[in-house]
């Protein structure tokens, strides 16, 4: 099976488990779940704006750093540009964030409420190098996007 279709099949999957769904927390726990299984990355779960930096949110993988400035990191660059941010090498990322060791490459989205504001940002990391490209993009943003429909944030 292609990546695409992959995700072709997965995205109806997570749209109807978390329909109506209204807890975020819970939500976010079951999307880290599907991404994990589904593709067998190192590391999928979400950081979640409060004030001025991201808090370590629902995820499934090794342990990871609690807190992350905004503007810091690939996740806090994906926060601050508002913007999807795919990293092939994180070690050519100035300002990556080891929280493991082993992860060599990156995608964080970032999670909007009803009014376009980034509550929260999805970062997903590879044990390998350039493991994220466009396609990961156009669906993990489909997917955020179905999330963002979902939960009342
Ligand atoms: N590498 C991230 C930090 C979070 S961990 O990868 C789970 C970053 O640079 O923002």
């Amino acid at each position: 099976m292609t990546k695409q279709e992959k995700y072709e099949e997965l995205l109806p999957q997570v749209v109807a488990m978390i329909e109506g769904e209204t807890n975020e927390v819970s939500v976010m726990a079951n999307v880290s779940a599907m991404l994990y299984e589904a593709f067998g990355w190192w590391w999928t779960g979400f950081y979640t704006v409060n004030g001025d930096r991201l808090e370590l949110g629902p995820f499934q993988g090794p342990v990871a750093c609690y807190r992350i400035k905004r503007g810091r990191g690939v996740c806090g660059t994906a926060w601050d540009r508002d913007e999807t941010v795919i990293v092939p090498d994180v070690e050519q990322f100035p300002g990556h964030i080891a929280c493991s060791s082993l992860s060599r490459s990156e995608i964080v989205v970032p999670v909007h409420d009803n009014k376009n504001n980034v509550v929260a940002v999805l970062d997903i990391d590879s044990k390998d190098l350039n493991t994220f490209d466009e396609t990961d993009k156009t669906y993990l943003e489909k997917l955020v996007k179905a999330l963002s429909k979902t939960v009342i944030w």
